[in-house]
This record gives structure tokens, C-alpha cells and sequence, in this order.
């Protein structure tokens, strides 16, 4: 179809494996299928410039070893040693995720005798991924006082029992009014957020060094309802 139409010129092959992707295999193997097509289309006259792996490269989010990035390279660099085509890749979890932390303060704590639940003014509204994906999120205090430790399920406010950020966390004295931070919430956070609940989204602010920069105002109610239409039909 591409030959027929003088429009269209076929420059390049594009895949996308998965997202954390924890080992390099699947990349040496889609990077070895890609070559092969490439050079197929090359030898219909096609001129292939670029082979896509996509990303998907893996990080640890509780501190377990990941293969380094310069495994992934490796893997997909050997398949087209030689060969004419530029290697592009769409890396996005393993460039920011690290660099986001969700700030959250404790409204309050409640108990049952099976456990115990830190309720934050932060929620699934701000980080789904644990509810979507049982994912799971690094939580600290941040102000460590001395005391016991206790195991709560830490969880929004939002009315939906999926709505957790962290199940069984040890976590030092909390009260209300005290603040949280979950790691780890640069890539698919924010980005995945939403207003349900009628939840104005939060500011964003960004630290370098002692320069703090807001980077995106807090929303407000009127900002949640703003483009609905109040229609007399
Ligand atoms: C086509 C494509 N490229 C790149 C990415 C980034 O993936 P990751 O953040 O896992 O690196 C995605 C994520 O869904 C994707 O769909």
C-alpha cells in the first residue's frame, strides 16, 4: 500500500513491549525482530532510517535491583550492529518517576480491630496506581518521632474502597496535621490524576536546590465545574 501511494514514504519501525520491564530479553528479542523486518523492507526497496524500541525500562519502586540501563542498551544495541538504522527509544517511568513525591497531610486515624487507617487529604484522585495496579508506592513520615511503630492501611478520603495508597505500612507516631510523603510519583501520577469527587487538583512545585518554583497552581472549585454548561432543555 505504501508503494502506491507517492504521499507516504516509509522511514522507520516503532514497537512498544510493556511497561516495567524488568529484564533486558524482551528488548534484545524485539530489537532482533525489528532488524529482520528492516532488512526485509530494505531488500523491497524500501529505506528504513530508524528502529523504535519504545520504553517500558523498569525501575524499583521498594529498593529491589533492576539491571542497570546500560543492560537494556546492550540488549538493543547488538541486534543491529552494522546496520544503517538510528536507534530511538520512548523511556518515560525510568526519566521522572523518581523525581515526583506526593506532600500529604494526615486528616485523621480510625480504627477497627482488624486494623488501623491513616486517612490523608491525599488519595487515588492524586495517585491511582495503587488502587489501578496494586502498585506499590514508598510512604514516609515526615517527621520521625520516637515511639512504637503501627501498621496502617494508609488511604484517601475519597469514597471508594479502592481508594489507598499504601495497605499495611509500619509506620512511626502519626497524628492529624501531620505530613506524608509517597515516593516515586513523577511518572503516571499527577499525569493520571483526576478530579472525581469533585477534587480540585493539587498545586505542583518544583525543588532545585533552595529554588522552589510553583509549577502548576492549585486548582479550585470553580475550576473543577468551570466548563459545565447549566442548560434549561
Ligand atoms: C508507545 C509508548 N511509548 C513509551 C511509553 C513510556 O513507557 P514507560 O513509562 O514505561 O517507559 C508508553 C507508555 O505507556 C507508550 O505507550
Amino acid at each position: 500500500m505504501i508503494k502506491n501511494f507517492p504521499e507516504l514514504s516509509l522511514v522507520g519501525l516503532s514497537c512498544h513491549l510493556g511497561s516495567q520491564i524488568k529484564n533486558t530479553g524482551p528488548y534484545r528479542e524485539a530489537s532482533k525482530r525489528l532488524v529482520h523486518i528492516a532488512d526485509e523492507l530494505q531488500d523491497q526497496g524500501f529505506s528504513i532510517e530508524f528502529l523504535d524500541l519504545g520504553g517500558g525500562f523498569g525501575i524499583s519502586y521498594d529498593g529491589k535491583k533492576t539491571p542497570p540501563l546500560s543492560e537494556y542498551a546492550k540488549a538493543v544495541q547488538e541486534p543491529p550492529k552494522g546496520k544503517p538504522y538510528l536507534l530511538v527509544i520512548e523511556p518515560g517511568r525510568w526519566i521522572v518517576a523518581e523525581s515526583g513525591i506526593l506532600l500529604s497531610q494526615v486528616l485523621y486515624k480510625k480504627s477497627n480491630p482488624h486494623k488501623n487507617f491513616l486517612i490523608t487529604d491525599a488519595s487515588m484522585t492524586e495517585l491511582i496506581r495503587p488502587a489501578l495496579y496494586e502498585a506499590y508506592h514508598p510512604i514516609e513520615l515526615c517527621e520521625k518521632r520516637r515511639g512504637p511503630q503501627t501498621t496502617y492501611d494508609v488511604v484517601g478520603p475519597v469514597c471508594e474502597t479502592a481508594d489507598f495508597l499504601g495497605l499495611k505500612r509500619k509506620l512511626g507516631p502519626a497524628d492529624s496535621g501531620d505530613y506524608l510523603w509517597v515516593g516515586f510519583c513523577g511518572a503516571y501520577g499527577s499525569s493520571m490524576g483526576s478530579q472525581y469527587n469533585v477534587r480540585p487538583r493539587p498545586a505542583e512545585v518544583l525543588v532545585d536546590g533552595d529554588r522552589v518554583t510553583l509549577i502548576r497552581k492549585r486548582e479550585s472549585l470553580v475550576d473543577v465545574w468551570k466548563n459545565e454548561i447549566l442548560s434549561e432543555y
